[in-house]
């Protein structure tokens, strides 16, 4: 999301005449685009904070801002810390962005505006591609939430749950199509709930509109709360033949006194349910999730309980965090904190467990044939020497699985180019714990534009 927001940041100055650059030495203005979901994002801030401080010195014209859900939750506090700091905007503050920078030019005084309104503007045109050969971007449908996880500062930092006009996001997509996207990943904190509190068609309508966009070849999104996955929903990976098989459903726990304290409104049973649902539509489906581990309470007992749903599900890949106190989430009051040390165990026995398990579904992979998106070219670096090797080939399977081809074999064998923005069949020789590595299968046939390949979940 904060990736997005930064596209928007930078079409949004374009106007004012500022250019993206590579390196903040070569910078008139530097913005801070800031996460503040764990205390370790808010400190990684104020490091960075510190350093290009240095370089203030150095050429005192030079704008710092500070963006994003630090600056949200902050506020004219950074400014105390960093008073460096020239411009400190919150999370529904970035349409308003030219005028605080021409407040801020006329006054040359610092300038601070963390005020949230109910709706976020919508942003003039398409967040455009920033290279030629970008083949997947975000896409946000819905800002906010309305859930209030207790231990989540989101709530109070992106502001209430509100979904996105339908012809804005499709007009965008289009955009982004006509620039050569292939593929959508639409963002949201709980897209299941999309368009509901507007009035607007559900989620799985959605899904269904931008499925009919010509030239698209690829939907993801993510997140998707466990208590909001609809049967609609969930029939849509049968259905719709652009929807990757992936779906990222975080759990949070396996233990239902901690999911109870944590207010996801669901149970692990609730849950394993609407996995084997999934699992019913499409066998092949790969489901990722986020742990916490160490929530306030949270026993011997009840990490195990996490640990035994991580084994039943087979997760393809996780996310997981030490649980950490944040500004106004109901958690941080809570009694019975872990303590750091078991905490530290505990995520270190989820990491060892959760490779084990994703080394295995990737190897089961090995001999299959599967679709992949190219998406870059590089060549390796050598290690070493630090030179560089043969060119390889980067791309994504429909699940998600990142799949590298080296160039020199991938062009022998096969007829024709590889190029960023192709579905190509690859035949998957080797599985690693981050990706697989294979072969353009010369049996299959080469497009840009959907080939159904034998693994093709098309209805
Ligand atoms: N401590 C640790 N992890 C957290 N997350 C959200 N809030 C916290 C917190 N206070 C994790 C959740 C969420 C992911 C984006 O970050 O797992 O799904
Ligand atoms: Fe945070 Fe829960 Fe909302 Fe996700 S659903 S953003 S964890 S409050």
């Amino acid at each position: 999301m904060n990736a997005y927001d930064s596209d928007k940041i930078a079409l949004g100055l374009d106007p004012l005449g500022y250019r993206l650059t590579d390196s903040p030495d070569k910078a008139d203005m530097i913005i801070v685009n800031t996460c503040a979901i764990r205390e370790k994002a808010v400190q990684k801030v104020f490091s960075y904070l510190g350093r290009v401080a240095g370089l203030k010195q150095i050429r005192p014209d030079l704008i710092i801002g500070v963006g994003g859900c630090v600056a949200q939750q902050e506020g004219d506090r950074i400014l105390k810390r960093a008073p460096y700091v020239d411009l400190v905007f919150g999370t529904h503050a970035i349409g308003r962005l030219p005028s605080l920078l021409s407040r801020l030019e006329k006054k040359r005084q610092q300038v601070v505006d963390v005020e949230m309104g109910s709706r976020i503007q919508e942003p003039d045109g398409a967040v455009i591609p920033r290279g030629e050969t970008e083949v997947s971007r975000f896409v946000t449908i819905m800002h906010g939430c309305d859930n209030f996880c207790t231990y989540c500062v989101v709530p109070y930092v992106r502001g209430r749950e509100s979904s996105r006009q339908p012809e804005h996001i499709l007009a965008e997509i289009q955009d982004l199509v006509d620039n050569g996207v292939r593929e959508v990943m639409l963002l949201g904190q709980n897209v299941n709930s999309y368009g509901k509190k507007e009035g607007l068609p559900d989620f799985t309508s959605l899904l269904e509109k931008i499925n009919d966009i010509k030239g698209l070849d690829r939907i993801r999104f993510t997140t998707s709360h466990p208590k909001d996955l609809s049967e609609s929903l969930i029939g849509a990976f049968g259905r719709l033949d652009k929807l990757c098989r992936h779906i990222h459903l975080p759990v949070q726990s396996g233990a239902d006194p901690i999911l109870k304290r944590m207010n996801r409104n669901y149970t692990s049973t609730q849950y394993l349910d609407k996995i084997n649902q999934l699992r019913r539509v499409c066998p092949d489906m790969a489901i990722t999730s986020d742990i916490i581990v160490g929530f306030p309470g949270e026993t011997k007992r009840d990490f195990d309980a996490t640990i035994a749903l991580i084994e039943t599900v087979g997760y393809d890949g996780l996310f997981a965090f030490k649980y950490s106190d944040r500004p106004n989430a109901p958690a941080t009051q809570f009694s019975e904190k872990v303590a750091e040390h078991d905490k530290d165990q505990r995520l270190q026995k989820v990491l060892e467990l959760q490779e084990a398990i994703t080394l295995a579904r990737n190897r089961s992979l090995v001999g299959q044939t599967q679709e992949v998106l190219v998406e870059s070219y590089r060549l390796k670096p050598v290690s070493g020497n630090g030179g560089v090797g043969a060119g390889q080939w980067t791309g994504r399977t429909s699940t998600n699985k990142i799949v590298h081809m080296p160039a020199d074999e991938a062009a022998q064998g096969q007829a024709g180019d590889i190029d960023p923005g192709l579905l190509i069949p690859v035949l998957i020789k080797k599985a690693f714990a981050h990706s697989l590595w294979g072969l353009p299968d010369g049996s299959g046939a080469r497009t840009a534009s959907g080939p159904k390949g034998e693994n093709s979940h098309a209805a």
